[in-house]
């Protein structure tokens, strides 16, 4: 049974997990939010120096619950991209040192791939082929696994990924960073057919998203006029990001056939968009795997889980291997 184990560091949460064959042993996860609230967004350089500080205890820690001997340990995986080139960059370097010192292989793991497989960690019984949507801060994408390991992408934003839009939309709204749960948490008082904005793209062939728009027609509004609800506005700009995310999904099942659907990345963990789409995929007789929030947000057993599957196919990456802040599929 492979014992793998994993290091997450690309944007600003630090984590280590363990994972024996598709068993998680331990998933630490320290978030930098905090640190990072009061500047309105993430820092590059604070959360380097964040993930250089954090990572050996979280290290140590995380074999600790484990209960292994690290010398057992089959292969050392790490986020290679996309993310911050100095977060990536501290990630890499120690599980070098850890593959290294251990004399065990390397395999560098694409974010995005890790995102999808945290789908498979909840799930054991998830098989391609299927649809991803992957909705993280980075990253809107609809990808096709026809196998496990190499999706062809059918469509990403040309602009804002969703999550982006959440932040940005925040910031307007002044409610505070990360915009995703603080929309989320104040859209329950509000009204989400209030006010309606524009839904881009909603062509049945066009499976590529934009949310910038959606997000000026907030300011131009938030601009125009005074004394809105600010609890409206959060609930029907939430409804129109998640309205988009399952029309597409939708648009994009009936169009290859597939079905069977994994929703993945911080947004997966909005609970409008969790309903949404479960109402939608049961009406459309498709079977939907979305992982439990915990395990949507940034971590390492999905990085772990990815990296799993490699194993299995013999793959692994040289010692020369670095950070690729723009890595895709
Ligand atoms: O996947 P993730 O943790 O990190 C990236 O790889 O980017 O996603 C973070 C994004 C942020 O933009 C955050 O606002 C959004 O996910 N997010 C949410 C929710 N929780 C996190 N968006 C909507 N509703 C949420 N509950
Ligand atoms: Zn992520």
């Amino acid at each position: 049974m492979p014992l793998i184990l994993a290091i997450e560091s690309s944007c600003d949460e630090t984590s280590v997990a363990i994972l024996s064959e598709k068993k998680i042993l331990s998933n630490i996860v320290l978030s930098q939010i905090e640190i990072h609230q009061r500047y309105g967004g993430v820092v590059p350089e604070i959360a380097a120096r964040h993930h250089l500080k954090n990572l050996p205890p979280i290290y140590k820690e995380a074999v600790k619950q484990a209960d292994i001997d690290v010398s057992k340990i089959d292969a050392v995986a790490v986020t290679t991209g996309p993310g911050l080139m100095g977060a990536l960059l501290v990630g890499i370097s120690f599980a070098k040192g850890l593959a290294v010192s251990l004399r065990k292989p390397l395999i560098g793991v694409n974010h995005l791939l890790g995102h999808v497989y945290a789908a498979h960690l909840s799930y054991a019984d998830l098989t391609p082929p299927y649809l991803a949507l992957l909705v993280s801060g980075g990253h809107t994408e609809l990808l096709i696994f026809e196998g496990p390991l190499q999706p062809k992408l059918l469509g990403r934003t040309l602009d804002d990924a969703a999550g982006e839009a959440f932040d940005k939309v925040a910031r307007l709204l002044n409610i505070g960073y990360p915009g995703g749960p603080a929309i989320e948490k104040i859209s329950k008082d509000g009204d989400p057919h209030r006010y309606s904005f524009p839904k881009a793209m909603l062509e049945k062939d066009n499976f590529n998203f934009s949310f910038s728009g959606l997000k000026t027609s907030v300011l131009y509004l938030l601009q125009k006029q005074k004394n809105l609800s600010v609890c409206d506005v959060a609930a029907s700009f939430q409804e129109a990001v998640v309205d988009v995310l399952v029309e597409k999904a939708a648009n994009a099942l009936q169009t290859t056939g597939l079905r069977k659907l994994v929703v993945s990345g911080g947004v997966a963990s909005n609970t409008r968009l969790r309903e949404k789409l479960s109402q939608k995929t049961e009406e459309m007789g498709i079977e939907l795997y979305i992982p439990p929030r915990s395990l949507c947000t940034d971590n390492a057993a999905m990085i772990a889980r990815a990296a799993f599957e490699m194993f299995n196919a013999g793959v692994s990456s040289p010692l020369s291997v670095t950070a690729d802040p723009a890595l895709s599929f």
